[in-house]
């Protein structure tokens, strides 16, 4: 269902089980990483979301079938034609920045690649001139002409490849070149995310050799082609970002929830800043239980690369610490222009004073409902969020940002007896 607006109450405390599907942020590199193999693959535990589609409908566009499971609903079918087409074309790429992840697999399967260059985002511009620079680094040969990345290399070649920073995307992109590389490839300063070691779990069943998994230094043994590679099956990573967004639900609406499937060694930093700011947090079997008393405390906090306190987690902090007793200052470190939920915050009685990508945020006593809107995905989760420690009603406007990386979020919500609804 296409969703347009999350109207929410405050109500009682949250009490209950929610289960949280698999990583968008993962899946999404995955889909990508079958184009290097044809073949038939099986990804389970995949979020019905709408990146997924996209990214689906991506793949449908260079040649492959992308069907879900009559049965199970979380499986996705993927078979991947012996030829494929090197061209990520412009209607679908500008409609979600991760599509730029088919540079690497498609460059290694093809000797070329020509995709759009994603548009900047909500939250600032998102350039890739590292995943660029690593390719090149690889031996390919990279242009953008008339807005599309153009790359070609006869023969991709390891090598060493040292990350300014250690980006998301372009380690994923380099691995999914690498893996195909001649001889052996070093990506020092690598990105550690639970995703990263998803896919490379997911490539080495493909076949790929990949040492220092989970380390910010991967080496990638390459077969030299695409053509060694075979598909697999895998099941996808749990989303971490879901779980901290069930994890803040209930920090503001105070109550005793189990999030099942949630990972605690992937959010141990998160899970410590709640303990801080007065949350019971215990790790249990497959998932994690916590308690959440009325009114939380305010922590000090800034954004890392993993292991860190995520950039995606930070909207959920500063929704929490809305209301919270006390002064918190945060730091995002990674988007520094990620600021844009908190103008709607204000908007509903939030003291939050913003330098750059420093802000302050004294908690209130109570947020008073009012209409806002979702800039971004994780934005209008975290407003939805602070809607349930708001007097009144809060409806988060452009909530089809919220169902590219959210299932159900609403009715998630009200399954732990919270009065939230999408419409
Ligand atoms: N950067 C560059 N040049 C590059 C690549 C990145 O300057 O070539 C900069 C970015 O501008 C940013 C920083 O490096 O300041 C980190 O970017 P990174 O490449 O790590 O992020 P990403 O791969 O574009 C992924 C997630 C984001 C998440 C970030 C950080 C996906 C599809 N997206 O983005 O998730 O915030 O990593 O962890 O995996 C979301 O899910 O809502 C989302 C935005």
């Amino acid at each position: 269902m296409a969703i347009e607006r999350i109207i929410v109450r405050s109500g009682r405390p949250l009490e209950g089980t929610v289960s949280v599907a698999g990583a968008k942020n993962s899946v999404l590199k995955l889909m990508a990483a079958t184009l290097l193999a044809e073949g038939s693959y099986r990804l389970d535990n995949v979020p019905r979301i709408v990146d997924v589609d996209l990214m689906a409908e991506l793949l449908r566009a260079v040649g492959c079938a992308v069907e879900w499971d009559q049965v199970r609903s979380s499986l996705l079918h993927i078979d991947v034609p012996a030829e494929i087409s090197p061209v990520a074309p412009y209607d679908i790429v500008e409609r979600f920045r991760a599509s730029v992840v088919v540079l690497g697999p498609m460059l290694a399967r093809c000797g070329e690649a020509k995709v759009a260059l994603p548009g900047g985002d909500d939250f600032g511009p998102r350039p890739i001139d590292m995943h660029v620079q690593g390719l090149v680094e690889l031996g390919a040969t990279v242009d953008v002409v008339h807005g599309y990345v153009e790359a070609s290399a006869a023969e991709l070649l390891g090598g060493r490849v040292v990350l300014e920073f250690p980006s998301v995307g372009a380690t994923e992109n380099l691995l999914m070149a690498a893996v195909a590389a001649k001889g052996a490839t070093v990506i020092d300063n690598a990105a550690r995310e639970p995703e990263i070691s998803d896919l490379c779990e997911f490539l080495s069943r493909m076949g790929a050799s990949i040492g220092g998994v989970g380390s910010s230094t991967l080496s990638v043994e390459g077969s030299g082609s695409a053509s060694p590679l075979h598909p697999a099956d895998h099941a996808v990573v749990p989303d971490r970002i879901v779980a901290a967004t069930h994890l803040a639900a209930l920090g503001v609406a105070s109550g005793e929830v189990f999030v099942a499937g949630a990972r605690h060694d992937h959010m141990e930093l998160l899970c410590q800043k709640l303990t801080e700011m007065g949350m019971v947090i215990t790790p249990d079997d497959g998932g994690i239980r916590a308690i959440a008393p009325r009114r939380l405390d305010s922590v000090d906090c800034s954004t890392l690369p993993y292991p860190g306190v995520a950039t995606d987690h930070l909207p959920f902090l500063v929704a929490m610490m809305a209301t919270a007793a006390g002064v918190g200052i945060v730091t995002e470190n990674l988007f520094p222009g990620r600021f844009r939920y908190v103008d709607e915050l204000r908007r509903m009685g939030a003291d939050i004073r913003t330098d750059s990508h420093h802000a302050v945020v004294r908690g209130v006593e109570r947020l008073s409902g009012a209409p806002v809107r979702a800039h971004d995905i994780r934005a209008g989760a975290a407003l939805a969020v602070a809607g349930l420690g708001a007097e009144g009603t809060t409806v988060v406007s452009e909530a089809h940002h919220v169902a590219r990386g959210y299932e159900d979020l609403a009715g998630d919500l009200a399954s732990l007896g919270a009065d939230v609804r999408a419409e």
